[in-house]
């Protein structure tokens, strides 16, 4: 945290904050609880660096409501969700001070990228130090979550799970896995640009809603995330590919079976599919996730990366392939 004192007696206290999208393998959808953004499943992720988000909070005397930014322009919409974090955090570290707050990808935002989860693990971050309010990570993983239910798992490295706790009441976030004890890769097909056509908390609660399979697929939630925690803990490669694209492919059925229906793929997201369960036979460890976008998450052990990455460039319709390695969890680079 710094603190200064300008000729106006203004005091500023700032800090920025690195967090990283993590990759869902057992998939979030469905919420228990709407206003708490409880959600009605635990999900399983792994952290990946070599994208982030870098987020600078910055508390001003000087300033009478707060201001988000995020590359350079302002974003009224996300703006209330920040406002909203920050006010939860303001209440527990007892200060009314409110924030000007820059924030950056150095990847495609809301694109299927969970740009909101390292935004608001990097916004808790910072705005923790910011204020010195020094909460335990617990309780910075709990205002995450509120924020959206993907973000507490970027607050740590490697593997990750978010569990349920208390009857599905609160959830506990937790790495399982350091990054450097399975240091898996990741290589990002991007098959499309802009923002998808319909968000993920609006998409949820429309399967909620309408689709037939939603109670069927939470429901069958526990044991994905038993069969998943297993094979993390045994690094059990085959264990994991199979029960990550079972978690895929039972999240877009549900998405496909809302009313209307949440069509997230496109050709080409469907043609990696298949080129990844194709490479997979071949003998090459790999497997693919994808989330509320066209783009496609290819998993693999990383010497098997450069293959993957060739194979996936050379798909017609994929504009480029990001990579990425496991990494570590958000955290506080200045102030
Ligand atoms: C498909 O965390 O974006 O990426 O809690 O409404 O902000 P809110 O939703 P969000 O949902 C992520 C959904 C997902 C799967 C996942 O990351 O687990």
């Amino acid at each position: 945290m710094i603190e200064h004192r300008n000729p106006h007696e203004s005091v500023m206290q700032q800090a920025t904050a690195v967090a990283h999208p993590n990759i869902a393998l057992v998939k979030y959808w469905g919420k228990a609880d709407a206003a708490q953004n409880l959600p009605a499943v635990g999900s399983l992720s792994i952290t990946v660096e070599g994208l982030a988000t870098t987020t600078t909070v910055r508390f001003d005397t000087a300033l009478d409501a707060d201001r988000f930014r995020l590359a350079g322009r302002e974003e009224p919409a996300m703006a209330r969700r920040v406002s909203a974090c920050l006010d939860e955090l303001r209440r527990r570290a007892g200060s009314s001070l409110h924030a000007a707050v820059e924030s950056g990808n150095d990847f495609p935002t809301a694109a299927g990228l969970a740009s909101s989860a390292s935004g608001f693990a990097a916004l808790v971050v910072a705005a923790d130090a910011a204020l010195g309010a020094g909460l335990p990570r617990p309780e910075l993983a709990e205002l995450a979550r509120r924020a959206s239910g993907s973000a507490p798992r970027s607050l740590y490295g490697g593997f990750v799970e978010l569990a349920l706790a208390d009857s599905g009441r609160r959830t506990e976030c937790r790495q399982l896995l350091e990054p450097a004890a399975w240091p898996l890769a990741v290589a990002v097909a991007v098959t499309a640009r802009g923002p998808k056509a319909v968000g993920s908390t609006a998409g949820m609660l429309a399967s909620e809603r309408s689709s037939p399979y939603y109670a069927a697929w939470v429901a069958s939630s526990p044991a994905d995330l038993a069969a998943a925690r297993a094979a993390v803990a045994a690094r059990d490669f085959e264990a994991l590919a199979a029960v990550s694209e079972a978690s895929c492919l039972a999240m877009h059925g549900v998405m496909l079976a809302t009313r209307p229906g949440l069509v997230y793929w496109n050709g080409t997201t469907v043609a990696c599919i298949h080129l990844v369960r194709g490479l997979r036979a071949a003998g090459v460890p790999v497997f693919f996730t994808i989330d509320a976008g066209p783009q496609l998450k290819a998993v693999c052990p990383p010497a098997a990366l450069a293959r993957v990455r060739h194979e996936l460039a050379a798909v017609p319709g994929v504009e480029r392939v990001l990579e990425g390695r496991l990494g570590e969890g958000a955290r506080v680079v200045a102030g």
